[in-house]
Parts: structure tokens; C-alpha cells; sequence
């Protein structure tokens, strides 16, 4: 899978580390750059809990900067105002797969001396003026969780730009936890379970199951209980196991397809939703990319939601809060409510639309005729 993913991306094998979940990439690299108390890093205020708690479990402190509405990504005009003597990087995330403005938030890193490191957890596959995101910083962090471009079945990849940080990097990639023999089968059971039996027409059922399950502690969740609650799991700095180096391996066979399914259903609902009151995402040609989930602002996300999972459509919602899930102690992780206002708008409007290989033009229609029917534009 390692060589995969290195071919992917034109790199070699050495350049890429495969860790328990994404945000364990994120933790590595943050620890390899020797961080910690009285560092800061800049991390958009529209993201995953998970992302600040892996800075967090490391002491340094986040400093959020608000979205440009138009492309959920961080604004670069207002990174200027959250720079102290104390930042060290900047977290650039592609958010939906749609490529964050990297030619000012990239000047504007050397300008001030900071590294970069991207969050490609929604962007694999995406390019911004023809290179691919992932490339850019001194290294990206991918998630191969179920819902993302491709899926380990949980499980996370770092691809590294920089050699000089290989070093220290294989260092604490030496001290993760190997993955036991009981949860290599669990997960191996987890990922023959999904492949069955998630469809576009169950999916929101089995979420619900798989949530519930995993805080039973029977399945393994994306986050567990004591990372909601804000501390760090034992065995957080995990490699990846062999079950999921092989889903990932087999996934990574068909990506080609994958990645036009994407492309041709995040133009198919360009098409549609303009004939629409529907504001479409600010993607232009410069920002080639296979959304991950096609975002859409509605006045009544709430209501949406619960009448699509009733018509068993496959609407989802990232993020619900800036700092998702709800329920995160957002101040914990240095959050106030105010900070990035356009973070919290999009929380409240934004639904997400499903562009994977198992969507076709037909769903495609059935999701826009739903949203003409039953939702409201923002
Ligand atoms: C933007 C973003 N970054 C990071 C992550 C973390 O990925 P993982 O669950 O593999 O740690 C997620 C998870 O959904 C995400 O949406």
C-alpha cells in the first residue's frame, strides 16, 4: 500500500507512513518538528475536533482563523491577525476536497517563516493549478477513514515533502504501538461488514448502528470516548494494522475511477443546482477537484437532514459546529464562540452531498429533486 500511495503522489515509499487514523499523521509530524508548550499553529475554525486535539496532546496551542464562505477553506486575508512570536505552522486544509488558496497561504507562510503542513483528509486527488494537494507543505495527512476518497477502513496516511524531517519523523514513528492480533480481526471484520452491507440506501442507518456500536465499545470508532471528552486514548500513536494496509491496497487499484466518479458527479450537481436558487461552491478551473462531498448551505439544515435519512438519501453534515462534533468543549481546545463567524454560519447551513463511485446520475437527480422539494436555500 505504502508504494501505492508513493506512485500516487510521483514519491518513494520512504516518504510515506501509515498510522492509525489521520489525525496520528498530523501528531507525528507535529512531534517530529519538536513542538510543544509555548508553540502555536494556525488551524481554520471550520474543521474536526481531532485535528486541535492532536496539537493539543502535544501542549501547543491553536489559533483559529475563519473560512472564506465560498470554499470553506482558511481565509488568507485574515491570517495576519493570529500571528504571534510563538507560530510555528500553519494547518491548511482542503476542506470537501476543494483546494484551499495555496499561492498566497504558501507566500504567506515563507514570509513568515512558518511551515505548512496540509490536511488532505477530504482532498485525494485534488489539484490546485494542476499539482496535486498533498505536495505543497512540508507534509499532508490523509485519512482513510470509510466515508473518505479512499478508504482503509479507518486508518491514516502521512506523505512527507520535506526529507530533511525524515529523520525525526521515523523516530516517532519507531515508538507507535503495533496493532494486536484481536484488533487486526476486528478491523478486518469491520471492513468485510461495511463493503457488504453500506449502500446508498442503508448508509445512514448503518452510520447510526456503527456509532452506537463503537460507543459500546464493540466496533473500533473514528473517536473514542475519551477523545471526545478531550484527553489522549492509550495507544493514540498507532501504526496502521495489516487489515487495513490490504483494504487500502485495493482501494487504491480502482482510484482512477474513483476519483472521476467524483469529478463527474461534482459536475453533474454544478449542473443542476444552477439551475437552482443553490449557490454552488467557488471551484474554478485553477481548482481542479473531486469533491469529497458536494457542500450546499440550506436555511433548514435540521429539517433537512432528518426528512433526507427518512428518504434514505445519503445527506450528510460536516461540520456541525467549527470544532465538530457538537458537544466538543470547544473552549478547551482554545475556541470562543464569535471567533470565526463564517465557520459557525457554515455550520448551521451547510449539508453535504455524496459524489462516491456508488452514486450515479439517477441519485444525483433524486438528491437535487429533494432539495428543490423539501429544502430551503440559505
Ligand atoms: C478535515 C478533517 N481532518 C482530519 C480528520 C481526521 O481524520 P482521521 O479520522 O483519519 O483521524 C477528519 C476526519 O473526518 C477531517 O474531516
Amino acid at each position: 500500500m505504502q508504494k501505492l500511495f508513493a506512485d500516487f503522489f510521483g514519491t518513494t515509499p520512504d516518504n510515506v507512513m501509515l498510522f492509525a487514523k489521520g489525525r496520528v499523521g498530523l501528531y507525528a509530524v507535529l512531534k517530529a518538528m519538536g513542538l510543544g508548550q509555548g508553540d502555536e499553529i494556525i488551524v481554520p475554525g471550520y474543521t474536526c475536533l481531532v485535528v486541535p486535539s492532536a496539537a493539543r496532546f502535544l501542549n501547543i496551542r491553536c489559533r483559529y482563523v475563519d473560512i472564506d464562505p465560498g470554499t470553506y477553506n482558511i481565509n488568507p486575508a485574515l491570517l495576519d491577525a493570529c500571528l504571534t512570536p510563538a507560530t510555528r505552522a500553519l494547518i491548511v486544509q482542503h476542506t470537501y476536497g476543494i483546494p484551499a488558496d495555496m499561492d498566497a497561504l504558501m507566500r504567506w507562510a515563507a514570509g513568515n517563516n512558518l511551515r505548512v503542513i496540509e490536511d488532505c483528509c477530504h482532498a485525494f486527488g485534488s489539484r490546485y493549478k494542476g499539482r496535486m494537494c498533498g505536495t505543497f507543505g512540508v507534509a499532508s495527512f490523509f485519512s482513510g477513514q470509510w466515508n473518505k476518497p479512499f478508504s482503509t477502513g479507518l486508518g491514516g496516511i502521512l506523505l512527507l515533502n520535506d526529507p530533511s524531517l525524515r529523520p525525526a519523523l521515523q523516530a516517532v514513528y519507531r515508538t507507535a504501538a503495533e496493532v494486536s492480533f484481536a484488533e487486526n480481526l476486528r478491523l478486518k471484520v469491520q471492513i468485510a461488514a461495511y463493503n457488504a452491507l453500506v449502500t446508498p440506501r442503508t448508509n445512514a442507518m448503518m452510520t447510526s448502528a456503527y456509532r452506537l456500536f463503537s460507543r459500546l465499545g464493540i466496533t473500533a470508532g473514528s473517536s473514542t470516548n475519551e477523545e471526545l471528552a478531550g484527553s489522549m486514548p492509550a495507544g493514540y500513536l498507532k501504526k496502521m494494522a495489516p487489515a487495513q494496509m490490504r483494504e487500502g491496497a485495493l482501494n487504491l487499484q480502482s482510484i482512477d475511477a474513483s476519483i472521476a466518479a467524483r469529478h463527474r458527479n461534482t459536475a453533474l450537481y454544478t449542473e443542476m443546482l444552477r439551475q437552482t436558487p443553490y449557490r454552488t461552491p467557488a471551484v474554478t478551473e485553477q481548482r481542479e477537484c473531486a469533491l469529497l462531498r458536494y457542500p450546499v448551505r440550506v436555511a433548514n439544515k435540521r429539517a433537512c437532514l432528518q426528512l433526507a435519512a427518512r428518504e434514505r438519501l445519503e445527506i450528510g453534515s460536516w461540520f456541525e459546529v467549527p470544532l465538530h462534533p457538537e458537544g466538543t468543549d470547544m473552549a478547551a481546545l482554545g475556541y470562543r464562540d464569535g471567533m470565526c463567524p463564517e465557520g459557525e454560519k457554515a455550520s448551521r447551513e451547510v449539508i453535504n452531498l455524496p459524489t462516491h463511485v456508488k452514486i450515479n446520475k439517477a441519485e444525483v437527480q433524486n438528491v437535487v429533486r429533494f432539495l428543490q422539494k423539501f429544502a430551503a436555500p440559505a
